[in-house]
């Protein structure tokens, strides 16, 4: 039997936007392993209905639980607004999600009480910000606005260059980006602006790649919130806490895995984490959906129970 401390760190997410969060696991905690499951082939996550969203939860969460990690992250807001209580309920590895990590930082960060959240259709109708916010402090208004083009926008502008990626803006995709994205930037952003917001948090995995477009449109006196690095922070303290975390001599191994093309998630992929992925391996939607039980089928369709995300 395994030592715990070396078992990986399980993170998925629809598809390669969760890199940006295991870039941030792994610059927080150099010593851990991580097997990372993008379901690519099922990609955007922000449209479906919140029971569909939890049925692939149920069945990634099912297939990392088998493959022996200490603890699940879900590094997408939209799977995590929809099935982080499921998730916690069912699997017995802690399960940790990015909307409450990314609400307790702009809840810190916030000097007016007036915080903006973008996300997915999905994230913003289920109101899981606005609930994690007033749960840490209900003297916060949360003003929401979904931004689902800056979806489109950051896959079609990762297909158009090479090399590491920190933010698209610092790329020759700017200029792909620059005409349209300003004025669909303006259409999301403006609303939030005028409600006197002094700080947003870009609640989507893809958002931080267009961290400096955003800033640029909503001003410098907006503080700009990713949830990466708040969520890294949460997976250092459970481990360690819980005795889990892996020894300073640990040599990390990370594994990738998508649903739906090797090679592009590959070459995609590494330009997110600014290193190489390695080859990287494949499980089909059919294997996925042949975990489903039908308790787990029952699970799902349940409506959602009020949680923070
Ligand atoms: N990963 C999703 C999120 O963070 C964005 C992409 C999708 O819609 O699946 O909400």
């Amino acid at each position: 039997m395994r030592d715990v401390r070396d078992r990986p760190i399980g993170v998925f997410d629809s598809g390669l936007g969760g890199l940006t969060v295991v870039r941030e696991l792994a610059r927080a905690l150099p010593h851990e392993s991580i097997l990372y499951l993008g379901d690519t082939a099922r990609c955007p996550y922000g449209p479906r209905d919140q029971a569909e969203v939890r049925r692939f939860v149920l069945q990634i969460g099912t297939w990392l639980s088998v493959r022996d990690i200490k603890l699940m992250v879900i590094a997408c807001n939209t799977a995590t607004a929809s099935g982080l209580a499921l998730a916690q309920r069912t699997f017995d590895v802690p399960v940790i999600g990015v909307v409450e990590p990314g609400a307790r930082a702009a809840v810190q960060a916030t000097r007016n009480r007036r915080v903006g959240v973008i996300g997915t259709v999905g994230t913003v109708r289920s109101g899981a910000y606005s609930s994690a916010v007033r749960a840490l402090d209900a003297g916060v208004t949360v003003f929401s606005a979904p931004a689902p083009k800056f979806v489109d926008i950051v896959e079609a502008g990762l297909r158009m260059d090479d090399g590491a990626i920190e933010s698209l803006m610092s790329q020759a995709s700017d200029v792909f980006v620059r005409p349209s994205f300003y004025e669909l930037a303006r259409d999301y952003l403006d609303p939030l602006k005028r409600a006197g917001i002094d700080t947003l948090v870009l609640g989507c995995t893809h958002f931080p790649l267009l961290s400096a477009a955003i800033q640029q449109v909503v001003g410098p006196g907006v503080r700009l919130i990713s949830s990466a690095e708040e969520t890294a922070r949460e997976v250092r303290e459970t481990l360690e806490v819980r005795g889990h975390a892996a020894g300073s001599g640990s040599v990390p191994s990370h594994t990738f895995v998508t649903t739906g093309d090797p090679d592009e998630f590959e070459r995609l992929g590494s330009r997110i984490l600014g290193w190489p992925t390695g080859p990287v391996e494949t499980v089909s939607v059919d294997e996925l959906e042949s975990l489903m039980t039908p308790e787990m089928e029952a699970a799902a369709a349940e409506p959602r129970e009020p949680s923070c995300g």
